[in-house]
């Protein structure tokens, strides 16, 4: 089998030099790519940028190259198309069908799946039109992944940013390995948590867990590439923000229940991935608690933390709604898992095995998903995306 074809779509925004990085992530892995840049691209980054790190030759319009018709042999050949940065004006162009380039025509030749990265100031972005235009692109299968909050262009700062190449990289990668044309979770809202809570015990102190936060994040990811409006509880994870995501950080058990349960008001799925404690200190001391000569230190008296996934699971904000939890047990795991499942309430329970070296912080995990309709999903070791796959396959499933 050849290398998966790719087209990087360019348009004329400032963010188009961080689209090298991306070509040069997408070639490095082994993918062919040609870039098909506007002509207002090229006000940004040059012709011979993209011909040198793609090995293809670069135009803009469907007048070279005549006799090898590429106004739609390049988007029927291809695999993928990526428009990166996708300005205003592109999104325009491809929600109504014009075709007064090589890049409109490539899109309206391609029969793979296609991902937007929009990237404009907040005001373009908010604007009616564009809204419009998003909404249409989403309707038709195409992935518009959400611009990042940050810097723009000159003084100002706002949502509109072109998200991390490594970040649409990674989407791009999840909707090829996938090869669907119309991603499953378009239309949907879905809330992942992920990490693990912190509960204070003083200023600098807490009691807290091993979770990296590293499934949460390819849930939330594989979610997003696979259309979702996704909405993503982060509990202390420093990992970076995955492209086309809503990131609500918090700290606590409680923060984290308040920030689910206003999330999930309109949301078509609840993935309970974050490691909860299930007990915080009684007691919060306002200055560092300090060892004092000659005297045994205070015993921690704990109370206990709310049970965010029995409670979200028992008042469904929506009818229909599938609620998934976490369990990670370090013993007798299957039947506690089955327990777990029977006394929270919910649809489907990951169940995985932790202990000091295994699941937390690694890239790998192994899991079995329990269905509270008996179901018994097993997923071999291996990437935590590919389980987060599993777990998607299964919610949308449930959806229908
Ligand atoms: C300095 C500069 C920066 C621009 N940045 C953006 C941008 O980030 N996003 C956007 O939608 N338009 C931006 N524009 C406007 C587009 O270049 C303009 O709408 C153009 O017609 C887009 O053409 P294209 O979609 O064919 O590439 C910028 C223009 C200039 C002069």
């Amino acid at each position: 089998m050849g290398k998966p074809r790719v087209v990087l779509g360019v348009s004329g925004g400032i963010a188009a030099y961080k689209a090298c990085e991306l070509l040069r992530r997408l070639t490095e892995s082994g993918h062919d790519v040609r870039v098909v840049p506007t002509a207002s691209a090229l006000h940004f980054v040059g012709a011979a940028t993209w011909s040198a790190l793609s090995g293809h030759p670069v135009s803009t319009e469907v007048w070279d190259d005549v006799h090898e018709v590429p106004h739609v042999r390049i988007g029927q050949q291809a695999d993928l198309v990526v428009v990166a940065p996708a300005t205003a004006d592109m999104l325009a162009k491809a929600a109504h069908g014009l075709a007064d380039d090589l890049l409109t025509n490539t899109l309206l030749t391609a029969r793979c799946p296609v991902v937007f990265a929009p990237a404009m100031h907040t005001e373009m972005w908010e604007h009616p039109a564009t809204r419009e235009n998003v909404a249409t692109l989403r309707r038709r299968g195409a992935l518009v992944i959400e611009p990042a909050v940050g810097r723009l262009t000159g003084v100002d700062t706002g949502k509109g940013r072109l998200p991390d190449p490594a970040e649409i990289f990674e989407a791009c990668r999840r909707v090829l390995a996938r090869g669907v044309t119309a991603p499953d979770l378009v239309g949907r809202h879905v809330v992942v948590s992920a990490g693990g809570t912190r509960e204070p015990l003083d200023p600098v102190r807490f009691l807290g867990n091993r979770s990296s936060g590293k499934q949460g994040y390819a849930l939330a990811r594989t979610a997003a590439a696979r259309g979702a409006r996704v909405t993503l509880i982060a509990a202390n994870t420093g990992l970076p923000d995955p492209a086309g995501v809503d990131i609500v950080p918090v700290g606590t058990a409680v923060h984290l229940r308040e920030a689910v349960l206003k999330a999930a008001a309109d949301a078509d799925a609840v993935v309970m991935a974050a490691a909860v404690a299930d007990f915080r200190p009684a007691d919060y001391a306002a200055g560092k608690i300090k060892k004092k000569d000659g005297e045994e230190p205070e015993p921690v008296v704990l109370v206990r933390n709310p049970d965010i996934l029995a409670e979200i699971s028992a008042d469904r904000a929506r009818v229909g709604q599938v609620v998934v939890g976490f369990a990670a047990e370090t013993d007798d795991v299957l039947a506690n898992g089955r327990k777990k499942l029977r006394r929270k309430g919910c649809d489907l329970l990951v169940v995985n095995e932790v202990g000091e070296r295994r699941t937390f912080g690694s890239e790998e995990n192994e899991a079995v998903v329990l269905g509270a309709d008996g179901s018994e999903t097993p997923v071999p070791h291996g990437p935590k995306e590919a389980l987060a796959e599993i777990v998607w396959d299964l919610v949308a499933s449930r959806l229908e």
